[in-house]
């Protein structure tokens, strides 16, 4: 049975809803689902712009059948060839053998790697700023090479101001019936799945999104139809505005996060106690993360929310703490920059995790900020790290106020 939803008079959302998928990427936690978006222009000519993942493919095949109502389906736009869009493209070219492919020359390429089989004469290859006109809307082809993959690019109708975003300006959640952002209090129930997902799968290629952000203020956007989550119609400069925060890696909020390993409850205490002297001190945005059971992605969003990161970790195996060490990995893989750090180790014959973690991210990540004042503890928080503990809890304070 179909589902789709108008966009405007002539456009259709003709994807569908993954909610029994556990793992985006099989990395991502996605309890709430993912909704995968394509689109239906029903112009003189019929444009289908993208597909979706395989596990959803009978949903938006029923969705396409029902718009068309009979009439073949004249081209299919592909503006990203990662699978969880792409998976369907045989199956759409099976179905309606008329169909003309409109992509670019390194998405033809990983059509052939991923095991496509297209005809010649049915590929329409594009180029930079190159338009098709399919009637009364004309699309133009915009490049948006690694925002996420190479090949990615974005169709901008400028007949209406529809954006085909691909990647770009999605979010993670299913739509549950809901398709506009002012259909749902997105800076309630959304931005941080937004920022999840922006910050873990196009985190690292911030350049790239400002060069995006840059070409999109040339162009009279109204509407952005991104991939995954809802189509923006509304207060579209409150999306761009965090899009430019999060590409800059530049913090939405003063805060401090204290990320905390802890095998027996001590370093958790002693993490505890640093948080309270924060906020006794004047400090209210304090976050604790359990590093064992919180997982990475969610650490990522944080941090590039907050201002402040507190690394506290055991030492283990005379090293960090191996899920503190896989945070700071993936810091360095998104590139992540312009933070300030704290340490706090704990280690009850060899401290060493503090060392470790200071080289860490003194090497490996930009433009960041460590304070020299650490707090050591030989097992457990006691009366001998107190003045230790009021330093960190006032460089911190201090570097807060002072930003
Ligand atoms: Fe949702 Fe890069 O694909």
């Amino acid at each position: 049975m179909h589902c789709v939803r108008k966009v405007t008079d002539d456009l259709y959302w003709v994807g569908a809803n993954e909610r029994r998928l556990a793992l985006f990427e099989n990395i991502h936690p996605i309890p709430e689902g993912v909704s995968y978006n394509a689109y239906l222009l029903m112009d003189e000519k019929t444009v289908l712009f993208d597909t979706v993942d395989w596990a959803v493919c009978r949903q938006f095949l029923e969705n396409v059948e029902y718009v068309l109502d009979g009439r073949p389906l004249d081209y299919m736009v592909i503006n990203h060839l990662e699978p969880d869009h792409a998976a369907c493209i045989d199956e759409i070219l099976v179905r309606y053998p008329e169909t003309i492919v409109i992509s670019n020359e390194k998405a033809f390429m990983f059509m052939r790697q991923f095991g496509f089989h297209i005809d010649n004469e049915r590929m329409d290859e594009v180029n930079e700023m190159d338009t098709r006109c399919f009637g009364k809307h004309t699309i133009a082809f915009v490049y948006a090479p690694m925002v996420h993959w190479p090949e990615a690019m974005v169709s901008f109708d400028v007949t209406n101001g529809v954006l085909f975003s691909a990647d770009a300006f999605g979010s993670f959640g299913s739509l549950d019936g809901k398709l506009f952002n002012d259909e749902m209090d997105f800076d309630r129930d959304w931005i941080d799945s937004a920022r999840r997902y922006l910050t873990n799968i196009v985190g690292k290629y911030g350049p790239h999104i400002q060069h995006l952000l840059t070409k999109a203020g040339t162009i009279d956007i109204k509407m952005f139809c991104p991939l995954h989550g809802p189509v923006w119609r509304t207060d579209l400069g409150y999306f761009l505005e965090k899009y430019d925060k999060w590409s800059r890696y530049e913090p939405e909020e003063k805060g401090v996060m204290i990320v905390y390993a802890s095998m027996y409850g001590n370093t958790e205490a002693a993490a505890t106690a640093l948080a309270t002297m924060l906020v006794e001190k004047g400090i209210k945005n304090v976050k604790m993360f359990d590093v064992s059971s919180t997982h990475v992605s969610y650490l990522i969003a944080e941090t590039f929310r907050l201002s402040h990161v507190v690394l506290a970790s055991v030492t283990y195996n005379l090293g960090i703490y191996p899920l503190i060490h896989n945070y700071l990995m993936d810091m360095k893989a998104l590139d992540l920059q312009k933070r300030t750090f704290a340490i706090l180790e704990n280690g009850s014959w060899a401290p060493k995790a503090g060392d470790l973690i200071y080289e860490f991210l003194d090497k490996e990540l930009k433009e960041i900020t460590i304070l020299d004042e650490r707090v050591t503890l030989t097992s457990s928080l006691s009366e001998l790290n107190d003045s230790e503990m009021e330093n960190l809890a006032n460089a911190l304070v201090e570097s807060i106020n002072a930003e």
